[in-house]
């Protein structure tokens, strides 16, 4: 039988090549597009290696719709998920139109792109940033979005409502927003993980840089919220588990079971871990000393969210599975890696 074939725009970043990896084991045929603009082949020699599958690769910035094009022309995938996209918050308050020309116009040449060629369904990688500082936690899908705090927020949140019109309008078109907390670890294999360029704006690729030697301290911003300890609260995500919610979100359109055309579902693991408490972990589970300050708070960082997964837990049948020490034990096995550290 022939297998589904998954289209993944930006398959060699980090979430895309995670994902790549968690639907070829799940038996799809994925085909990796990527502009390689903010990621390199060794992910996705990274994801041959561990699949043993000689994964197809286009390059093709998903912006230039005609050269987009020629993937549809080339490829019978049915589905795509769609990760090409900038992730800089500070970058995108910087560069405005940076963000806005690039996440916008991509999303909008891959919807219409599968509108032209009848493709039906799409996995659009959206981000807890739609709810900005809630004001009940945990937050479930009915939580009402807030004004964007950054041009990156403001491009996720038009994204779903171009997708949400897209449905409505065009028939046989079928969206479903994954609304990502904090994603974080790497592949058990340590062959493909995160790998910021310069100076990584996230914490756990921080930590793991610090540990490594190549920052000097890592910065904790703020001890003085109102929560427990004073630092601020995330949802931290496996990045296996998340791969995994996107092959469930696959297989339900594939399989024609979902409730609604358009449907949203966060993805985390229910819990809220601090930034004391996740530095703490990250040292008992590696048995190393980190070196730490506190600092100021950073600009646009709310002080607190996590998910209610209940909706995909129920309806997708995932769960997160993966530990907070597995994952932190799996970001340092791959900063050991790409460092050549024993
Ligand atoms: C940000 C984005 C989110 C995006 C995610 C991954 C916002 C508000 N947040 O999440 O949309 O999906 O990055 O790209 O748009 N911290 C430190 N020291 C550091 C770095 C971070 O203390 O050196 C703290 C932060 O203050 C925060 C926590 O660690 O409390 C997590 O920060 P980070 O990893 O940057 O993720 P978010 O800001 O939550």
């Amino acid at each position: 039988m022939k297998k589904e074939c998954v289209l993944v725009s930006g398959g060699a970043g980090y979430i895309g090549s995670h994902t790549a990896v968690e639907l070829i084991n799940a038996g799809y045929d994925v085909v990796i597009a990527d502009n390689f603009s903010n990621s390199d082949m060794g992910a996705v020699e990274g994801v041959r290696r561990i699949t043993g599958v000689d994964v197809p690769v286009v390059e093709v910035d998903c912006c230039d719709k005609s050269a987009f094009r020629r993937v549809f022309e080339q490829y019978e995938f049915d589905s795509v998920i769609h990760f090409a996209a900038s992730k800089a918050v500070g970058e995108s308050v910087a560069d405005p139109l940076k963000y806005y020309g690039n996440n916008l116009t991509s999303f909008i040449n891959v919807v219409s792109l599968m509108h032209e060629f009848g493709r039906h369904n799409i996995v659009f990688s959206s981000s807890a940033t739609v709810y900005g500082e809630a004001d009940t936690l945990p937050v479930t899908e009915q939580t009402p979005r807030k004004p964007a705090t950054s041009p990156y927020g403001n491009t996720k949140q038009i994204c779903e409502d171009i997708l949400r019109d897209s449905v409505a309008a065009y028939d046989g078109l079928r969206g479903i927003a994954l609304r990502y907390f904090n994603p974080i670890g790497a592949h058990p294999s340590a062959l493909i993980g995160e790998l910021p360029r310069g100076v990584p704006q996230n914490l756990v690729p921080y930590i793991t840089q610090t540990a490594a030697g190549i920052r000097e301290c890592l910065s904790i911003f703020g001890d003085d919220y109102p929560t427990p300890d004073g630092s601020c609260i995330r949802d931290y995500i496996d990045i296996v588990d998340l791969a995994r919610a996107h092959v469930v979100a696959i297989t339900r359109m594939v399989g024609g079971k979902c409730r609604k055309n358009y449907e949203i579902f966060n993805i985390g693991t229910g819990k809220g871990v601090s930034v004391f408490e996740l530095v703490k972990t990250f040292e008992r589970v590696n048995n190393l000393k980190l070196n730490y300050k506190v600092a100021p708070r950073r600009a646009g960082d709310v002080v607190a969210i996590w998910a209610d997964t209940s909706l995909a837990n129920k309806e997708l049948g995932w769960h997160a599975e993966r530990t907070l020490d597995q994952t932190l034990a799996s970001a340092w096995a791959w900063e050991k890696h790409i460092r050549g550290i024993e």
